[in-house]
C-alpha cells in the first residue's frame, strides 16, 4: 500500500492525485473484489511476461484496456479479458491498481544516457509521467518494455508517439533500458 515515506513519494502523490476525469471516480474496494482473474497473471512477480500493474498511471491504464478492447492492441487473451468487463468496472480496476506504491524505496541500477531522452514524457526515473498517457516504467519487469520496445520500434504496437520515441534505439540500447527500470522502485505485482 501507501510508502512509509511522503518526501521520497511526493512525486507519485502528485500523480496520482491529479485522475484524469474518465480515471476517477472508480471503487478501488469494488474493484479489488473482480481481481482473482487478473492476479493470477498480474499477481504474480514470477511471471515475467505479465506486467506489473501496481502504481501505473490511470490514463494509461484505461488507454491500454481500451486499445485491448477494440483491438488496437492485438493480444486475445487481454482482448477478451477487457471486453468482459463494463465502463464501471474497468473504473474500479483503475481506482484499485493505481493506488499502489513500492514498499521498498531502494534502486540499484545505473541509468543508461538513453534514458534521459524518456524523461520529458515518462518523468524522472520513469516513476511519474509528465504526459498522463505515458506509463510509469520504474519496477516494470524487464521482459515486458524489451518487448514492447520492440514492437513499437517494429511498428507492430502502434502509438504515434512512442514509435519515434524508439526509433534510434539499438537492441543493446532497449536492453539495456528494460533492466534499468525493472531496478528502480517503482510498479508492483498486484
Ligand atoms: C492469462 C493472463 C492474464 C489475465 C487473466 C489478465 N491479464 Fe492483463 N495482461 C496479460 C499480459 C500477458 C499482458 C501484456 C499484453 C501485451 O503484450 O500487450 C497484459 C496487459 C495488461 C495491461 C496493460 C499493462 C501495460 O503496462 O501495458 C492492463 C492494464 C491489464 N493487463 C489489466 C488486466 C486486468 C484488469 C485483468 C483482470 C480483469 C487482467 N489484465 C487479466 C495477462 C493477463
Ligand atoms: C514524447 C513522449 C514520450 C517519450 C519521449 C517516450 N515515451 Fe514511452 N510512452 C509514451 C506514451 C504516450 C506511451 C503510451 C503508449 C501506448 O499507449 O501504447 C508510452 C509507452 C511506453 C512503454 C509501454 C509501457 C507499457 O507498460 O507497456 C514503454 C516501455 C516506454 N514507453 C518506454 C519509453 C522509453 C524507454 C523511452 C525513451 C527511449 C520513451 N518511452 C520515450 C510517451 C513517450
Amino acid at each position: 500500500m501507501r510508502a512509509p515515506n511522503l518526501v521520497l513519494v511526493a512525486g507519485v502523490a502528485a500523480s496520482i492525485s491529479a485522475l484524469p476525469v474518465h480515471a476517477a471516480g472508480g471503487d478501488p474496494e469494488a474493484g479489488r473484489k473482480k481481481t482473482v482473474t487478473c492476479n493470477a497473471c498480474h499477481g504474480q512477480a514470477s511471471m515475467q511476461s505479465v506486467p506489473n500493474l501496481g502504481g501505473q498511471s490511470p490514463t494509461y491504464f484505461v488507454a491500454a484496456m481500451r486499445a485491448y478492447q477494440d483491438g488496437k492492441r492485438g493480444h486475445a487473451t487481454m482482448g477478451d479479458v477487457a471486453k468482459a468487463y463494463s465502463d464501471k468496472e474497468l473504473k474500479n480496476f483503475v481506482a484499485y491498481y493505481t493506488q499502489f506504491i513500492a514498499e521498498s524505496t531502494v534502486s540499484g541500477a545505473e541509468q543508461p544516457a538513453s534514458a534521459l531522452a524518456c524523461e520529458a514524457c515518462h518523468g524522472p526515473d520513469g516513476r511519474a509521467p509528465v504526459i498522463p498517457e505515458s506509463a510509469v516504467l520504474a519496477g516494470q519487469k524487464a521482459p515486458y518494455p524489451k518487448t514492447t520496445l520492440r514492437e513499437y520500434r517494429a511498428g507492430t504496437r502502434k502509438h504515434a508517439v512512442m514509435q519515434g520515441a524508439v526509433g534510434g534505439l539499438s537492441d543493446a540500447d532497449v536492453d539495456a533500458l528494460s533492466a534499468y527500470y525493472a531496478g528502480l522502485w517503482g510498479l508492483v505485482a498486484k
